[in-house]
């Protein structure tokens, strides 16, 4: 008999994490009448969506004319074909309708001067298939994640979804291959808690905290993928990692895309614009990965700037200071407390920073959880379902394109509440739950609570994180990834040696990161497994080993599944969905990635 008790929870859905993609399907739940229940390890309105700041992607047309078609064309292209095209169908052609309803519910979007929905350009959004850059970005000045979290926060407390705020979930209660809830501790006053649900919808979020310069915050730890791996479940993709070209040189925040939106530019130690040589048509707006590698290259190659020729200029100096203050005061704040610059008089110094993790729990576009099971790529695990960033649809295939994750949040959002709505009924019958059920769970709290090894867990972490950016960075080698596969292994054999000091179970910090590095850590040894093992390049994964696209043996999901006993990955595949969802959209076939 456990020394732990459980206080126990009933509801016909449990919503873990409480940024966009979980409120909006927390809210879609709760509005279907089902009894809905968000468990979050901080404050709402302190999700990492707060974070996203240029603005969300949506074919208004508000600027100039746009079709949802061209939208979902540089998607596809975006994701260098690694992206499911029925699900970037659903998402593009939904997306007008999920960004009128923020509207409705009061996101105060910026304006254009008749009064409609402002928007912006960002990377890689082009008019009619690629011809020239789009202003397709809605956008609340650059804090529209800020704008839309605490607008979603007070629609689902309208609609009677209960919250239960500062409750750090541990681990998935599965039964016979179905999802029967989640178990969690709760951090102000040490209780554990079983949340028995018909279904549990993961919104946890990425893990941009496995390296060591990210724009993610602190809590970006990906605990609902590690949560699916000791579930015996697969992730997807994982050896795609975003670095948004613009972090701040040292401290790693984010400076918008929507700067460069808003005709910011680029250049190097030479003064040179440069990103006209690697992508004459878009330039600066390329997509993420381009404008990443060009600044690597420049770096490189003796052309970067500073003392150490170790970062690149991002200039808004020759904006118009009210179109900055309108348009961009998040950014002027954070270069001015973060680099101490004025942005009206001098260039902000950027690098490349991890920002986005495409990779996650493979889910349908409804946001139910897949797996392949035998010769069936789709099979949904029951009462399971995953969105926004801890998800993989996949409509981001190899490379996200910026704007594209705040609409998945509220796309898939909403899909996964019509989906429950669709498929449960309200206060159905669920079975009794046994010790058995959550006995590893407590095993696994109870051994990390007493680890008296000889290691702190911020050592370890650092290792892990500098492991991690030395050798899965923006361009990889078979050698580099040989490295970073040894050197993550060696860090998690060293997890049985951690050394936690607070023993008490009340705001315990000390196991929480703990918690979270365990987490952490079975995410980057996938990471690094998945990256060593698909040898091509393609997106955000850049092998210069093996530089060309291999759509022949590779355009195909990875699938990795891990094993907490022995550390090791076991990897298989799932077809990329070369269909799409409707009759009056084609499938759009593989070409160059030229911009
Ligand atoms: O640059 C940005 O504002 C980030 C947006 C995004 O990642 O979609």
């Amino acid at each position: 008999m456990s020394a732990y008790k459980f206080i126990d929870h009933k509801f016909d859905v449990v919503v873990v994490g409480a940024g966009g993609s979980g409120l909006r399907a927390a809210l879609g739940c709760s509005q279907a009448g089902l009894r809905t229940a968000c468990v979050t390890k901080v404050f709402p309105t302190r999700s990492h969506t707060v974070a996203a700041q240029g603005g969300i992607s949506a074919s208004l047309g508000n600027m100039s004319q746009d079709d949802w078609r061209w939208h979902m064309y540089d998607t596809v292209k975006g994701s260098d074909w690694l992206g499911d095209q029925d699900a970037i169908e659903y998402l593009t052609r939904n997306a007008p309708a999920a960004v009128y309803e923020l509207e409705h519910w009061g996101v105060p979007f910026s304006r254009t001067e008749e009064g409609k929905i402002y928007q912006r350009a960002f990377g890689g959004m082009t008019k009619n298939y690629g011809e020239a850059p789009i202003q397709r970005t809605c956008a609340a000045a650059d804090r529209t994640g800020h704008a839309m979290l605490h607008t979603m926060y007070g629609q689902s407390l309208a609609h009677d979804t209960e919250f239960f705020i500062e409750y750090f979930a541990l681990d998935l209660i599965m039964d016979d291959g179905v999802c029967r809830g989640v178990t969690a501790w709760k951090l102000d006053d040490g209780t554990l808690h079983r949340f028995q649900a018909q279904m549990v919808i993961l919104a946890t979020g990425g893990y941009g905290r496995s390296y060591f310069s990210a724009t993610s915050a602190h809590t970006c730890t990906g605990d609902g993928n590690a949560m699916v791996l000791r579930a015996g479940l697969p992730l997807q993709d994982m050896e795609f990692v975003q670095f948004h070209p613009t972090g701040i040189y040292g401290a790693g925040c984010l400076i918008t895309e929507g700067a460069r939106g808003e005709g910011g530019y680029l250049t190097n130690s030479e003064g040179e614009r440069f990103m006209e040589r690697y992508a004459p048509s878009v330039k600066d707006l390329a997509p993420r990965d381009m404008v990443s590698r060009a600044m690597t290259i420049e770096i490189r190659e003796g052309r970067g700037v500073g003392p150490n020729k170790d970062h690149i200029f991002l200039h808004l100096d020759h904006l118009d200071p009210k179109i900055l203050a309108e348009r961009l005061p998040g950014i002027s704040e954070t270069a001015k407390v973060f680099a101490g610059v004025d942005v009206t008089k001098a260039p902000i110094p950027v690098l490349p920073t991890v920002h986005y993790n495409m990779g996650g729990i493979p889910t349908n576009y409804h946001g139910e959880v897949v797996t392949k099971a035998g010769k069936n790529p789709d099979q949904v695990i029951p009462g399971l379902m995953a969105v926004g960033e801890a998800a993989c649809v996949s409509v981001h295939g190899a490379n996200r394109l910026g704007s594209n994750s705040l609409i998945d949040l509220v796309v898939f959002g909403r899909a996964a509440g019509l989906r429950c709505a669709e498929i449960l009924t309200p206060g159905a019958k669920q079975p009794e739950l046994t010790e058995a059920h959550t006995a590893a769970h407590i095993a696994r709290f109870d051994a990390f609570r007493n680890a008296s090894g000889s290691i702190p867990t911020a050592a370890l972490r650092l290792e892990m994180q500098k492991a991690m950016q030395e050798d899965a960075a923006v361009f990889r080698t078979g050698e580099s990834l040989q490295s970073g596969v040894a050197r993550l292994a060696a860090v998690y054999a060293k997890k049985g040696d951690l050394q936690v000091s607070d023993r008490g179970l009340v705001w315990n910090t000390d196991l929480m990161e703990t918690l979270e590095f365990d987490n952490l850590v079975c995410q980057a040894v996938v990471t690094v497994n998945g990256a060593l093992n698909r040898t091509e390049s393609r997106g955000a994964h850049a092998r210069e080993d093996c530089p060309d696209r291999d759509d022949k043996k590779w355009m195909k999901h990875t699938l990795a599944w891990f094993d907490q006993a022995t550390g090791k990955v076991k990897i298989d595949y799932r077809p990329v969905h070369d269909y799409t969802m409707s009759e009056d959209i084609a499938y759009i076939p593989p070409k160059a990635r030229v911009y």
